[in-house]
Parts: structure tokens; sequence; C-alpha cells
């Protein structure tokens, strides 16, 4: 619960490109209560922590509220609307709801800033770079209007850093005043470096990131966008298991799913559909073998119930099926665990136990970030672009769009990119799952080690 407690006030501060002076377009008021939609002030902050008990805490011993500053839009704006150049960048894998950003993104700085001039870099940040040849593409409300409608992302993608010094220069020569980088932890790392190399030219170039991921694994970010679509896919594939176990003698369902070493999918696509058994994630180590072990109360639910749906998360059990070496992306590369259990699974049954059983696999795979946004990551996409507009009009720099406490934040993406958010066994989540599967606390033969979250 105190994971946070090592930050400092200085973490949260969120950089400028310098005093915004042009008053905004927007005709907002500054008043509360007279029933106009308001501006927000750089001073208008989400604490970190809002337990009551943490705040009385702290300010008993005299330490600081660590807080995240609101997003919104601000009254006075650092870009000129006539003379901003916007570029938007998508990086890393797919996930649903990324051509619901740039629509956004576009949308907004059109018809709410008057910003005419809009690139979108193609391929990731290969699109910055020459000898790719990839020329960037003119976006409008016109031809941005109806993407939204479709999965994937209009400019392509692609994982993996290029030179930077090259980005930088291309954005220069290009005169771009503010680029938006959608992507996860990988590309959250390339932004910081493109910030820290404009910061090192003095240019005035705001760099503002918007977290996408299905894998929900970006830290002080409650929750990335496509994380809801994927996991509501995911939970098709659950139902399916679950026909399929229930109509079979001794049927086993199996299903794995992406989400790299954060069990964010597994677990939320298993509470989507109440049919999920056992739900085995990165971040809780389980044995096999021994009585105390997976197969142990896999075997009991089979002789008590008949049938019995497993959901896996790929990064789960990587002991036993251990990979080398990363992607260009940075991230360690994954074991296939689904394919290793559908086969040990039916093994323990044959020779252990002596019972026939019927066990069917299913990997919905890239099935679950290649679709179009659901609604409730669409709406989300639309506010997180929103707030990046302002953020980015108003000149705030090195910084990500994120979602704390139900309201929007600017997080500085060196903070961001400090470590990966993970599940934690002792957040609420994680309970739920353990009362809606009935699967033991613990498959671990002998006691565990104390879990330290990375987040
Ligand atoms: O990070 C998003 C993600 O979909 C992960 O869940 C998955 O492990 C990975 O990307 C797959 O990556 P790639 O597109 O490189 O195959």
């Amino acid at each position: 619960m105190f994971e946070h407690l090592d930050l400092n006030e200085s973490d949260l501060i969120v950089d400028t490109l310098g005093e915004a002076k042009t008053p905004s377009p927007l005709k907002l008021s500054t008043v509360y209560g007279d029933r106009i939609a308001n501006y927000v002030r750089d001073t208008e902050s989400v604490l970190l922590y809002h337990d009551r008990d943490v705040v009385l805490s702290q300010l008993k011993e005299g330490k600081p509220l660590l807080a995240f500053e609101l997003a919104g839009p601000r009254q006075n704006i650092y870009f000129r609307p006539e003379k901003t150049r916007a570029g938007i960048v998508t990086c890393g894998g797919l996930c649903p709801g990324i051509n619901n950003v740039i629509r956004s993104i576009v949308m907004t700085l059109h018809y709410r800033y008057g910003v005419r001039v809009i690139y979108g870099f193609r391929y990731g940040y290969r699109g910055f770079i020459k000898k790719y040849g990839y020329e960037p593409l003119f976006l409008t409300p016109e031809n941005v209007r109806d993407i939204h409608e479709k999965g994937g992302s209009i400019l392509s993608s692609s994982r993996g850093s290029q030179d930077m010094e090259e980005v930088v220069n291309t954005l220069e020569r290009m005169g771009i005043s503010i680029l938006f980088v959608i992507g996860g932890d990988g590309t959250m790392r390339g932004a910081y470096e493109i910030y820290s190399i404009i910061k090192q030219r003095g240019l005035e170039i705001s760099i503002i990131g918007i977290p996408k991921t299905i894998d929900n694994d970006i830290a002080y970010v409650e929750k990335t966008f496509g994380l809801e679509t994927a996991f509501s896919v995911a939970a098709d594939a659950i139902r399916a298991a679950h026909t399929e176990a229930i109509g079979a003698p001794n049927g086993i369902g199996l299903v794995k799913v992406m989400g790299r070493l954060s069990g964010f999918i597994a677990a939320n696509a298993a509470l989507a559909l109440n049919e999920v058994n056992f739900v085995l994630i990165p971040e809780i180590d389980f044995d096999l073998y021994g009585p105390k072990g997976f197969f142990s109360a896999l075997e009991r639910r089979i002789k008590e119930r008949g049938h019995c749906v497993i959901v896996v998360a790929e990064g789960a059990g990587q002991q036993y099926v251990r990979a080398e070496g990363t992607d260009e992306s940075g991230n360690p590369k994954l074991g296939d665990i689904g394919v290793f259990l559908k086969s040990e699974i039916k093994k323990f049954f044959m020779n252990d136990v002596g019972i026939e059983v019927n066990l069917k696999y299913i990997d919905p795979s890239y099935m679950v970030r290649s679709v179009p946004a659901n609604p409730h990551d669409s709406m989300y996409c639309m506010q997180l672009a929103q707030n990046a507009v302002h953020a980015g009009m108003a000149g705030k720099t090195g910084m990500l769009v994120g979602r704390w406490n139900g309201r929007f934040t600017h997080v500085p993406i060196k903070l961001a990119i400090k470590k990966r958010k993970q599940l934690s066994p002792e957040d609420p989540l994680w309970l739920s799952v353990l009362e809606a599967t009935g699967q033991p606390m613990m498959m671990v033969n002998e006691p565990q080690q104390s879990y330290s979250s990375s987040e």
C-alpha cells in the first residue's frame, strides 16, 4: 500500500517549455459556479495517495502531500495556433484505440485550437529516419474522419529505438512544435530520449506521451487504453473454452492470453466471464507438482466437478519454459507457457492420475489487440487525446497523460519509465480473482518469499 512513499515532490514536477503567454482560444471560465466549463490551473492536482489515514499521517509527520498535476485546458497557452505544427507517431505493438487517439488529436487541434498543420509519422520511430524513406502523412479532419471504426494504426507502427539525434533533426527540419507519441513503456523510453536531446539543444518542441498498451503495465497510470477491449475479446475465448470443457468428459479448457509480465488481461478477463477456475499470472509463482502444487488442485477440481477452465497469462510460469534474449523493444522474450501446460496437464492426468481428460487449448493471440476499441476504450482514448492536446498547446513537455483516482493527470515520462506496473497479490483485483475462481491463494509447496511488487 505504501509503495510510492519513496518518491519526492520533484519526481512529479512536469517540465514546461516556458511561460504560456497566449490567451487560449477555448473561451472557458476561470470561475467555479458560473455553469461554464473551466480552465485548469497548474496548481490543481490529484493526490498520489488518497487514503485518509495516509494523508493524515503524512501531514502529522510534516511530509509533503505528493500529487500529480491535473490535466486539462489552460487559460494561457505556449504555442500560437496559427504557427503550430504538430506531429503524431504510433510505436510498439498494435492496440485497440490507436486510431481513436489519432483522430481525436487531429480533431481537437483543428477545431478547438485552430492548428492546421498536423503530420502523422509512419511506422513508429522509423518514420523520422531518412534511410527508411517513409513520407509523413498530412492529417486533416477529413482524412481521419472514419478511422476510429478500424483496429490497428493508420500510421502503422514498429518496435525498437532509432537514432534519436536524427529523429530530433527531422522534427527541427520540419518545424514541429508538438510531437504526440502513442506507445508503451519501450516507446516512452524513446520519447524520454528525444525529450532529453531537445532539452540539450534548447529547442522549443514539446513531447507528449499517450500511454498505449493492452498489458496495462505503465507505472503511475491507473489504466492504459486498449486493456478493456483486449480483455473483452479474451473473455470470448474463455466462453468458448468453458463451452468445450462442459461438452466433454473431464473437459479442460485452457486459454493463454497476452500481457507480457503483467497479469491484468488474464485477471480482468477471468472476472469478466466468471467461468474460470484457475488464473495463472506472472506475478505469482506456482509449483506444478506436489501436494500444494497446481496439478493437485486441478486434479481435485476435475474429480469434484468434471470440468475446469484455466486462464494463463503468457508471462506466467516462465521458470518452466525460459526463453533467451529480448525483443526489439527491449522486453524479455517469453517461453510458450500455454503449449507447455497443454502437454504437461495431459501427461499428468495420464501418467500420475490415470484418468482420461479432454483438453482444448485456445490461444486468441493477436486477436485481442487487432480489433477496434470498444465503447469504453473509445471514450477513454478521446479524453486522453484531448488532454494531450491541451498539455501540448500549454507548452508542457517530457510528460504523458495519465489517469489517477479517476482523473486525468500529467505524469513526467521519467517517472513512468522507472518501473513496470504489475498486479500485486495484495491488490483487491487479485482478491476478486481468488474469490471468483476459488483457486488456492498459493500453489507452492514451500512458503513463498515475500513478494516485492514493481509498482
Ligand atoms: O505489449 C503488447 C503485446 O501485445 C504483448 O501483450 C505481447 O506479448 C506482445 O505485445 C507481442 O508483441 P509483438 O507484436 O512484437 O509480437
